[in-house]
């Protein structure tokens, strides 16, 4: 009950209590417990955080009855026609979208920053072959600490263009890397005269005996695929830089949490998960097999790249990538019979009462793993594509956490083990068994 548009009143063992109300930019409303505790001596339960606001932000709002997605106020559908992924990348950590003296700086600052320390090149010869890029990547990102050991808060702030780029180019170099050793090739060269997306697909595939053709249209469909993946407010992933960062962890150490996070298949991992139950679904021919499997209750069997935590409608990314999809398929005469799959198993599933009734949509990775695999990209590197795309959401949300008064995130919890009086009992009577 809003008693007044600043406060709510909790009426508890007879006293009442007045709580704060506020409002989001975009009308969001949160009452502000932060005394709740000190004035009631109760604190509050929501397991998996599905009612509470962990903070405040400003980098991006997402509205999940409507469908909508905006970076610093700009939505998604005009930064993917108007913009690069570099620029956005920039618009995230800083709030505005670079002009072009900004843009060159920060693209010049990416190439400097875009080789790996070759003491690391030498770490991919020791990762076990088959070992996941994801595993390999938060390994290396860890270790970046290691090579780069100014990584105190204050300096990584003050320079925070630099660790943004050391980051997010780096970063692009070791997952090309990871994937070359996987495959027993030498691997590529970052080059400066390439822009970050044709520099990571030359990078990927590029070969001393074959030179990779660089495809204008491939360059297009990346940035577009990382701009929507850049990021989504407080999802895991985030959550968990946000938190590791809040201990004052160095940058480095943080991102390699985030991508911890991200590699779970109900996070980042679910875009490899798509491809592999689509391929499952095809083998078998069946599709509402699956769909029933996947609304049984006693089956753990999930629709992957269906439903979102906060998406309740279409995810605005995923109608994108459905249509960049079919558009880039059709242009370069491509034909991947899971894309026919992934289409019967959208529509029936979206006429589904079972579907309908949960609000379960095509999230962001439903369509992502058929782009991709039109790309040349293998899977086991989808999840590492996610991970390079959120690198500016994560420091953009590293760098706002620790800008502002962040105490060290540390929850309550309700504790409902045994008591002293349990444990006393069984103690008296373990005294008197080894007694005797
Ligand atoms: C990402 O948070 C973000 O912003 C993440 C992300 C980002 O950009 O960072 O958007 C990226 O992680 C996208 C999500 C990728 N994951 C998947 O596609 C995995 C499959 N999806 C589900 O596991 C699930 O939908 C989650 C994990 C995405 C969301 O889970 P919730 O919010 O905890 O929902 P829930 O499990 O409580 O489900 C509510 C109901 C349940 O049924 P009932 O108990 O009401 O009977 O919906 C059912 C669930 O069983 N349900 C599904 C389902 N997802 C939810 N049933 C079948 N298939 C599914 N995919």
């Amino acid at each position: 009950m809003v008693e007044s548009p600043g406060y709510v009143t909790l009426e508890i063992e007879g006293r009442k209590v007045k709580l704060p109300v506020v409002v989001g930019s975009e009308g969001e409303k949160a009452i502000d417990i932060g005394n709740l505790r000190r004035e009631t001596g109760y604190v509050t339960l929501d397991p998996s955080f599905m009612n509470t606001a962990a903070c405040y932000s400003q980098i991006t709002f997402v509205d999940g009855e409507k469908g909508i997605l905006r970076y610093r106020g700009i939505p998604i559908e005009e930064l993917v026609q108007k913009t690069m992924f570099v620029e956005v990348a920039y618009l995230l950590v800083h709030g505005e979208l670079p002009n072009e003296e900004e843009r060159r700086n920060f693209s010049r600052l990416l190439n400097r920053n875009s080789l790996l320390h070759e003491d690391m090149r030498h770490f991919f010869d020791h990762f076990p072959q088959g070992a996941h890029p994801m595993h390999i990547l938060s390994t290396m990102i860890n270790a970046l600490a290691a090579f780069y050991p100014n990584v105190d808060l204050k300096s990584m702030a003050d320079d925070i263009d630099l660790s943004c780029a050391r980051l997010i180019s780096i970063v692009r170099t070791m997952a090309a890397f990871a994937y070359k050793k996987s495959i027993g090739e030498p691997v590529v060269y970052p080059r400066h005269d390439l822009s970050y997306c044709a520099n990571f697909l030359n990078m990927m595939f590029d070969s001393p005996v074959s030179p990779y053709q660089i495809r204008p249209e491939a360059v297009r469909i990346l940035n577009i695929l990382f701009i929507l993946h850049a990021d989504h407010e407080q999802n895991c992933s985030t959550t968990a830089v946000r938190s590791i960062g809040s201990a004052q962890v160095n940058l480095y150490a943080t991102i390699s949490a985030g991508i911890s996070a991200l590699s779970g298949p109900l996070h980042g991992g679910a875009n490899q998960a798509v491809i592999e139950m689509l391929r499952m679904i095809q083998a078998d021919g069946d599709v509402k097999k699956f769909i029933n499997m996947a609304k049984d209750r006693t089956n753990p069997f999930r629709l992957m790249g269906f439903g979102h935590r906060v998406y309740k409608t279409y995810d605005p990314r995923a109608a994108i990538i459905k249509k960049e999809c079919n558009a880039y398929l059709e242009r370069i005469h491509y034909k991947d019979p899971l894309l026919d799959v992934a289409r019967e198993v959208e529509e029936i599933a979206l006429t589904d009462p079972y579907f309908i009734e949960r609000h379960l949509y095509p999230n962001v990775d439903f369509y992502t793993g058929i782009l991709y695999r039109a790309l040349g990209i293998p899977e086991n590197m989808f999840t590492v594509m996610f991970a390079l795309a959120r690198l500016p959401g994560w420091i953009a949300h590293w760098k706002e956490m620790i800008g502002g008064a962040t105490k060290i995130v540390r929850p309550r919890q309700i504790y409902i083990g045994k008591t002293l009086a349990d444990t006393m009992e069984a103690m008296a009577v373990r005294e008197v068994l080894t007694q005797n």
